[in-house]
């Protein structure tokens, strides 16, 4: 099937003037999941150009805040509570400059992270799965307990362990593949709720 970059979503995005087609994807599934709630903190990792960022503000509304953090900045957002933070969530002070902003815990972390893709597909899964460890590791420090979790990630052999791991960490995990996910791709969504907890921050 022929990759069409200028899909029915796309257009919509531009003619909505949003930043990017992603926030279909994220709208389909909080309408599915109902995730986000007036006055939440939510974090979300590898949020460049801010498309999620400009759907999750208005859905955690003015008493709410949505932090959001890239290698790549983010313009800025006139929504309410957005900050955006340029880091790499590889770097061992990331962490720590998350805090810096925005004190824990956050009721929600979500991850759109993407690596830079080599067309190999066993490459390009290992390397996902391996960027959403690093998302998870981050953000289970700053989760609050009955929190969500929501990943991206490339479907291959090490989707089912990844998502046994969330099994065992959160009292429901499902795989979503929204609509707006381009049907060529191999990206699916993991999608946790009902964190059991983190001694750090109880
Ligand atoms: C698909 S885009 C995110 C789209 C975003 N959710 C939106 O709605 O606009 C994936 C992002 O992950 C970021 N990324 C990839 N590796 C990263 C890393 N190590 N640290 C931080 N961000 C990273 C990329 O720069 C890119 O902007």
């Amino acid at each position: 099937m022929a990759f069409n970059r200028k899909d029915s979503y796309y257009k919509q995005a531009k003619r909505e003037g949003k930043r990017s087609r992603a926030i279909y994807k994220i709208e389909e599934i909080d309408q599915r999941f109902r995730v986000f709630k007036k006055g939440q903190k939510i974090l979300e990792l590898g949020a460049a150009p801010g498309g999620w960022m400009e759907y999750i503000a208005q859905r955690v509304g003015p008493s709410g805040m949505v932090l959001g953090l890239d290698l790549l900045p983010i313009a800025k957002l006139k929504s309410p509570p957005c900050l955006t933070l340029i880091a790499d969530i590889l770097a061992p002070d990331t962490g720590a400059r998350i805090d810096d902003l925005v004190s824990p815990p956050f009721a929600g972390i979500v991850s759109d992270l993407a690596p830079n893709l080599t067309g190999i597909k066993a490459t390009d899964q290992a390397n996902s799965i391996a960027i959403l460890e690093s998302a998870l590791q981050l953000g289970l420090e700053r989760l609050n307990q009955g929190g969500f979790f929501i990943g991206k990630v490339f479907q291959g052999s090490e989707l089912k362990p990844f998502k046994n791991r969330l099994q065992a960490l959160f009292a429901k995990t499902t795989l979503a593949k929204p609509k707006a996910s381009r049907k060529t791709s191999t990206e699916i969504y993991l999608v946790a709720t009902g964190y059991a907890g983190n001694t750090r921050l109880q």
